[in-house]
């Protein structure tokens, strides 16, 4: 139960019993009920059309999904069990790794990750469909290790920072009401250092034009999705994108990392211009005129100095004097 928090508040959660019902809440008073045996985090409640719209979809659709999905494979003559290793291959697991799956839904990936954990490792299923959950559920039934099911948003997550140490989801991205927060709450509960995989439709740029396009695009618009490059958290180091499953899905993995990246501003730039990095950008100061700009570089040349030494000891100069 601890690894369960408020999606709202992050407050931890406390289970209540009420005329024999169980439910959750939180410190604020929210309160989050069971649903088919599993927590049911989903925040915000209520949810939005197209939200609504993907949940039927996927509730009607968890007693087929399995019976079709290979279809996906097959126009691609791809091996689906061999490809989906490659993918979870990426989040570099260990035997005790604490990992979670988003947007899980059957459970196809679920089962090859719960495949490589140990008994002192953790897997943690989500997804938004408490019937997709269910069959994931079912699946893994006969594996023997520590595994706990939650309903909830992926842009929501009801789990602690920094607690995973891999996070990975396949083809629910392009359906979730906000993409840019989904990769920075998948971040925000990913360990500095833990690996994050994910990958959804979309055709490659250069194939946009093509038969092959209009063909699989007609059946699935999905196709037509663009990556989400620009929704990349600036935590994210050492990103690869690759393209799979007949070249038409992406898969991006990235690691980690503390914040923005940072680099070494400050080392003295050789060269006529000099300065650093850092003063390049936070000295700029004002324009001249085309003649005084023409004399500072006759003058500093004569000094022997780069242009940033001699400006700034002008400047500075000048400055003394005119502030006595
Ligand atoms: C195409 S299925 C992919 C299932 C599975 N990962 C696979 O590869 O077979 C998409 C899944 O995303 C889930 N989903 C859609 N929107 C979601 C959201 N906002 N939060 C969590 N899961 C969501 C659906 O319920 C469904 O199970």
């Amino acid at each position: 139960m601890a690894l369960l928090i408020s999606p709202d508040t992050h407050e931890p959660l406390r289970e209540v019993e009420e005329n024999g019902a169980k439910y959750l809440t939180a410190g604020s008073g929210q309160q989050y009920r069971y649903l088919n045996g599993f927590a049911d985090l989903t925040f915000p409640k209520v949810l939005t059309d197209k939200e609504k719209t993907t949940l039927d979809f996927y509730e009607n659709r968890a007693d087929v999904y399995d019976q079709f999905l290979y279809q996906t494979f097959k126009t691609h003559g791809e091996d689906e069990v061999q490809v989906r290793n490659t993918f979870i291959d990426k989040l570099n697991l260990k035997t005790d790794s604490k990992v979670l799956e988003i947007a899980c839904g059957t459970g196809r990936d679920s089962e090859l990750i719960a495949n490589r954990l140990g008994k002192n490792a953790q897997l943690v299923l989500q997804d938004i469909s408490p019937s997709m959950l269910k069959k994931c559920s079912q699946k893994l039934e006969q594996y023997n290790i520590d595994k706990q099911f939650c309903i909830s948003n992926a842009a929501y997550l009801p789990f602690p920072d920094n607690y995973f140490d891999a996070t990975y989801s396949f083809g629910g991205l392009g359906e979730f009401p906000d993409i840019k927060r989904s990769l920075a709450e998948m971040v925000r509960v990913t360990k500095v250092g833990g690996k994050i995989v994910v990958g959804d439709e979309s055709m490659p740029p250069w194939l946009r034009d093509t038969y092959f396009c209009k063909v699989l695009a007609t059946t699935n618009p999905q196709f037509l999705a663009e990556i989400p490059f620009k929704e990349i958290p600036v935590e994210a180091r050492k990103v690869t994108v690759q393209w799979v499953i007949g070249g038409i899905f992406y898969l991006l993995d990235f690691e980690v990392g503390n914040g923005e990246p940072v680099g070494d501003f400050d080392y003295e730039i050789e060269g006529v211009r000099g300065g650093t990095l850092r003063t390049r950008l936070e000295g700029q100061l004002e324009g001249v005129t085309k003649e005084a700009k023409e004399m500072a570089i006759k003058a500093a040349s004569k000094k022997g100095l780069s242009m940033h030494a001699w400006l700034d000891e002008v400047v500075r100069q000048a400055a003394k004097k005119d502030l006595l």
